[in-house]
């Protein structure tokens, strides 16, 4: 009969925590937490890796990717970009650490060729528009949508033709085979299909939901580890990515 009861206590506290733990820390938000959890149990950044992070502000993501990239001689690039403008926290961040404002479902691969030449390790998307909740878990897919069409090439079909033809990574994307993407996601009607989506693409995928998020939130990340070289996968291009 308790145990609803004792289960929205312990979750209610561990939220406590993690706010109360990122401002002692020196993290800017709670957030920091989260892809800490996926990155200890996925090892999504390596160090001396090259991050995409989408949607960054206020930029706990950026500290935590930097973090991972280990010591400056050992090189790296996070590269955070939102629609708002960004600030680059000083603290766990140094000059690898680099950010853009615009909207990621405008990105066009000049724009990222600006950046790097030749992809990125790992891609992370905490993106998320601010809504009443009506048509959220929509919403997130598009955004995550947009992730998977900048990481690999693939279309994930939510808007038909016209969206198709807003975005610029019909063919490779920007992941390098081997690499790894993590995509927020809210549960709903066509979360399945969009895992599914998404299997061609990486030799693992994996739904996780981490104990940062909020109680009520229906937020989970979609992981998919060990990107397949182009041309392996079903869908989009074929040996070196078309950019
Ligand atoms: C939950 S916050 C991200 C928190 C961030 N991961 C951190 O650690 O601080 C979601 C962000 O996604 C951004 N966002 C939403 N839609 C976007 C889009 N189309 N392009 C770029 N950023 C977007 C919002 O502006 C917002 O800053």
């Amino acid at each position: 009969m308790y145990r609803p009861a004792v289960a929205a206590w312990t979750k209610q506290t561990l939220q406590d925590h993690f706010f109360k733990e990122a401002k002692k820390q020196g993290y800017v938000s709670r957030a920091a937490y989260k892809l800490l959890e996926i990155q200890k149990k996925h090892k999504i950044i390596r160090p001396g890796a090259k991050v995409l992070d989408l949607g960054c502000v206020p930029g706990a993501w950026l500290q935590v990717a930097c973090q991972q990239l280990g010591p400056r001689d050992r090189g790296g690039l996070v590269l955070g970009v939102d629609l708002q403008e960004v600030k680059v926290p000083a603290r766990f961040c140094d000059d690898r650490v680099k950010v853009l404002q615009a909207d990621a479902r405008l990105l066009t691969p000049e724009v990222l060729l600006e950046f790097t030449s030749d992809g990125f390790d790992a891609i992370v998307s905490d993106m998320l528009q601010f809504t009443s909740g009506v048509n959220d878990v929509e919403l997130s897919l598009d955004l995550a949508g947009t992730a998977l069409n900048v990481a690999t090439g693939c279309y994930y079909d939510m808007y038909g033709e016209q969206f198709e033809q807003q975005v610029g990574f019909r063919h490779s994307g920007f992941l390098r085979p081997g690499g790894n993407l993590v995509m927020k996601v809210y549960e709903g009607s066509g979360t399945t299909e969009f895992i599914k989506s998404m299997q061609p693409y990486f030799t693992k995928v994996a739904r996780m939901r981490v104990e940062a998020s909020r109680s009520m939130s229906r937020e989970f990340y979609a992981v998919g580890l060990g990107r397949k070289a182009p041309g392996v996968h079903g869908g989009g291009g074929s040996g070196k990515a078309k950019r």
